[in-house]
């Protein structure tokens, strides 16, 4: 049966990183102003629903995922009006709107850890992980932090460690306390109660610790933190019964919803937080670390499919703001033909597509040429080995100007040097582009029953070059082939399948059906095509 459209399950979310989109009042950062007057660009290109990176009032140690105040918005953002406008212009459109939560942590400028940080009878001092110096003078053990280093940051003033699972401005909460617990449900309803749609939970099975503080044991890893098995520090059996609670208040509003990011998840244990009774999804992150290879993307939408099964809801991610773009990872110049298939497959897998901003214009990461340039901590921490995570996070790329259309001050990240041929505006005249091929099968996907909830079934499949199935519903069957080559390749069919009345849906390389000679059909190097059984 053919269900009623549901936003976040047929939908497909469009992630922005606030600081990047879009500046409308010229200061060389991004806000919620200028999001709002990228509205109707976002309607067209035809997403359901926007995921904005942390807005709320930080510090910018983490720039946002150190939260000051969690029911306010910074004002580099603009005020709470032009987030209520923003929300307003959003559901005027049908575009959903959800917020990012980053509740294992906050920042050490939040008022609950200045409150926290006065005493050790002050009554916040239990929201955070305070602990004794162990025998003389010692850590409390050996937790690390993922950013670098020993986790405990010691606190001269009332002598003891607080605990921080990323950079030490980024005290980690105490999750077995009630206090905490009903303040961030609270704080979670606040934004329910104004209308925002659903959140993504930041490092959500990390919230609670071991109450025993045992050791982690070791591991081979590179570096300190990748060189211990976190049994202790993360993936305790509390956190089921805490989403079970956020679950239910998000059940108590219409069409809610919370896609969860797994800390060090693979995706056997993503699978496990998500379900009728915790999240509604959690991101499987394989497609992120996958060469191009059809074999390789295979393997990662079975196990993913096999390990959600009837449980939840999957989703699909090639981009976000932590890692470098998918262009950048599959591509060494400007050639889009890559990304043109990986395109294909992202906006017709069973599971909700997860684009991140720029991703549809085929956006490449910056290159920082010295540690001067770099504003992501972490980069500087590491350089020169690594170098943060400001590549992906270049602003957006509208017009062809030195500025990219961005703002009309100085971007607070430099603009990439193909912004003069890689832009909205030039992709909008391009009809081979990537923008025009995103708006297609966007289109395509919105009037499609099988592509949005149908079934998937794989077809045969050539681990080096080709990737093909089969979505289905009640009332539509169409099959996806995708040649991952640049040579041509052919798909053979099943006798029914070579039988069935195909109607042309889409193509990369063609306006029609292709024919079907002796049972196969030839894809050109790099076709995405699409066909379906029906004209439902
Ligand atoms: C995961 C976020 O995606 C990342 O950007 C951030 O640095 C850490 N969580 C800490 O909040």
């Amino acid at each position: 049966m053919k269900q009623d459209f549901l936003w976040w399950r047929d939908g497909v979310v469009y992630q922005i990183y606030p600081r990047s989109f879009m500046d409308s009042n010229g200061d060389g950062i991004g806000d919620l102003t200028g999001i709002t007057q990228k509205l109707d660009y976002l309607k067209n290109l035809g997403v359901d629903a926007l995921w904005l990176s942390p807005i709320y009032p930080t510090p910018d140690v983490d720039f946002g995922y150190d939260v000051a105040d969690y029911e306010e918005i910074d004002p580099k953002f603009g005020s709470m009006a032009d987030f209520e406008q923003l929300l307003a212009a959003s559901h005027q459109r049908g575009i959903r709107v959800m917020l990012d939560l980053v509740l294992n942590h906050t920042s050490d400028q939040h008022a609950w850890f200045q409150e926290s940080r006065k005493a050790k009878d002050n009554p916040y001092r239990d929201w955070y992980l305070w602990q004794d110096a162990k025998g003389g003078g010692g850590l409390p053990n050996n937790w690390q932090s993922r950013f670098g280093g020993s986790g405990w940051q010691w606190d001269q003033a009332t002598q003891q460690y607080y605990f921080h699972m990323f950079y030490k401005e980024q005290p980690d909460l105490n999750w077995r306390n009630p206090k905490v617990r009903q303040a961030i449900l609270d704080m979670m309803n606040f934004w329910l109660a104004k209308g925002v749609d659903g959140f993504r939970l930041d490092v959500f099975n990390a919230f609670f610790k071991s109450p025993g503080l045992e050791n982690n044991p070791g591991k081979l890893g590179l570096a300190g933190f990748d060189r211990q098995q976190h049994i202790y520090d993360i993936d305790q059996p509390e956190m089921i019964n805490l989403l079970a609670e956020m679950r239910e208040l998000l059940d108590s509003y219409p069409e809610r919803y919370a896609v969860g990011e797994t800390f060090m998840g693979t995706p056997e244990r993503a699978a496990i937080y998500s379900g009728s009774q915790a999240l509604h999804a959690t991101f499987d992150f394989s497609f992120l670390h996958n060469r191009y290879s059809a074999g390789a993307f295979n393997r990662s939408i079975h196990q993913w499919e096999n390990l959600l099964s009837e449980r939840a809801w999957p989703n699909y991610v090639l981009n976000n703001h932590d890692v470098p773009r998918s262009a950048t990872r599959y591509t060494r110049n400007e050639a889009d033909e890559r990304l043109k298939v990986l395109a294909g497959m992202m906006l017709t897998l069973r599971g909700t597509p997860y684009l991140y901003y720029g991703e549809e214009i085929g956006m490449r990461d910056i290159t920082l040429k010295n540690r001067a340039m770099v504003q992501d901590p972490v980069g500087k921490h590491y350089w020169p080995f690594y170098k943060g995570r400001d590549g992906c996070r270049s602003p957006m790329q509208w017009q062809p100007d030195t500025n990219g259309g961005f703002t009309s001050g100085t971007p607070w990240l430099p603009q990439h040097a193909n912004v003069l041929t890689r832009n909205v505006a030039a992709q909008e005249t391009q009809q081979d582009a990537l923008l025009p091929l995103y708006r297609s099968l966007l289109r395509v996907r919105k009037n499609s029953s099988a592509l949005q909830g149908g079934f998937y079934q794989p077809l045969t499949f050539d681990p080096r070059r080709m990737l093909a199935y089969l979505r289905q519903d009640s009332e539509q069957t169409v099959l996806v082939a995708l040649n991952f080559s640049r040579r041509k390749v052919k798909l053979f069919l099943s006798t029914s399948l070579a039988r069935t009345d195909w109607q042309f849906l889409y193509s990369t390389h063609r306006s029609e059906c292709p024919k079907i000679h002796q049972r196969a059909i030839q894809l050109e190097p790099f076709e995405v095509l699409l066909l379906s059984d029906s004209n439902a």
